[in-house]
């Protein structure tokens, strides 16, 4: 798998400067932070996108059935799921999305119920849609983050909560949710008339031997469900993604749809359009190699750990191209291991309480980049502490 050899070049998220300063207090750190990858895009999506661009103009475009077909077909042999064109909406982005959904699907005022520490933009977009936050804090046992079925189902029978946020694999401590754990979250939304908003953008990236079972599986057992995805994680896209909200209900999809219409946000997008087709039809070599690599890498952080008899505990991923870091044996205070880490290492991480308070005392470490940054970039920050 190549590198992207523009990194340096490009206006990367990642390495923007203002940004580095901003968190990390200087420009010059190894990056390993926003949930990107270093590497370039599979070589068939290269082509189809330089024939695009050749001797062509940029006309109006709408999505073709072939684009359909072939999704169709990937979601069935990648995820046994039998897509129907009918359930999909383009949104242009999973926070678009979770914002209609918010504002659309509930009232203000209304409970929502997340598992951090998650994916930091929940809370946000909870926030910002002026709902209030219910947390059912996924339990840490013996290295490995499980969901807390007896307190979910408290929340779920509190009269003011009205939705549940999942994110799967989880984001950022690398779960993947087996069909257990997804039909009880089922029977209690069930139970208790939960909304159910299903993030499954990190669906891809699935290590050591854990597969990803989508909640679509369940519709036809509860359907007051929005799955949301999208391709850009798991083909280095999201440069030019557009994301996936997969609606079963008629309902709640027309709810969506219209609001989608409303600030005219369907358009096809030319490029990403071709990717998107070209990744389902010929990208999955390139995925299974992007998923060896990730698990070598994971190896790498074992080895170095375990070699330096570092303090630093990593909880092993089943999924995501995310590693979780677990700091505290040797911090008590975040702000002090951020500090420290980030200083003496010259690695930028996300820091464990971006991700809630429940985060603390943990960092996340983006390890979809080559053998030897992941190398360099962990025994920097074994260094440091
Ligand atoms: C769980 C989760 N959802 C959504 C996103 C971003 O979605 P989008 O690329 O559509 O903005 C991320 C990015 O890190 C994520 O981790």
């Amino acid at each position: 798998m190549k590198l992207d050899t523009k990194l340096k070049e490009l206006p990367l998220v990642k390495t923007k400067p203002a940004s580095l300063d901003h968190l990390f207090g200087g420009q010059d750190l190894q990056s390993m932070w926003v949930a990107d990858s270093d590497f370039q895009i599979a070589a068939p999506i290269q082509q189809a996108l330089i024939e695009r661009i050749t001797d062509a103009g940029f006309g109006y475009e709408y999505k073709p059935d072939s684009l359909f077909e072939a999704q169709r077909t990937w979601y069935k042999r990648q995820y046994d799921v039998d897509l129907v064109p009918e359930y999909i909406l383009y949104s242009p982005s999973i926070p678009t999305t979770l914002t209609f959904a918010m504002e659309e699907l509930t009232a203000p005022g209304d409970g929502i119920i997340i598992q951090p520490p998650v994916w930091n933009d929940f809370r946000n977009i909870i926030r910002r849609t002026k709902r209030k936050v219910d947390k059912n804090l996924l339990k840490l046992l013996d290295s490995r983050y499980e969901i807390d079925f007896e307190d979910l189902e408290e929340k779920a029978s509190a009269p003011n909560n009205k939705a549940l946020i999942i994110c799967n694999p989880h984001n950022p401590v690398g779960r993947v949710w087996t069909k257990s754990e997804l039909s009880q979250i089922i029977d209690i939304c069930q139970r208790y008339n939960l909304l159910l908003i299903s993030d499954e953008i990190h669906k891809d990236i699935t290590l050591f031997g854990h597969s990803f079972t989508s909640m679509l599986h369940y519709a036809k057992e509860w359907d007051k469900l929005v799955v949301c995805t999208s391709e850009a994680k798991s083909f280095n896209l999201p440069g030019i993604m557009d994301s996936l909200a997969i609606i079963p209900n008629d309902n709640i999809r027309k709810t969506v749809s219209d609001t989608l219409k409303k600030y005219h946000l369907g358009r096809t997008n030319a490029l990403t359009r071709v990717a998107l087709e070209t990744a389902y039809r010929q990208g999955e070599a390139w995925l299974s190699e992007l998923r060896q690599i990730i698990e070598e890498n994971v190896s790498i952080i074992e080895e170095e750990l375990h070699h330096a008899k570092s303090s630093i505990k990593l909880i092993r991923p089943e999924g995501t191209f995310q590693v979780w870091l677990d700091f505290r044996a040797i911090f008590s205070d975040t702000k002090l291991m951020f500090k420290q880490v980030t200083q003496n290492s010259q690695v930028a991480l996300n820091a464990g309480h971006w991700y809630g308070r429940e985060g603390a005392l943990f960092m996340r470490m983006n390890i979809a980049t080559s053998a030897e940054q992941v190398r360099q970039g962990i025994q920097k920050v074994i260094g440091a502490v």
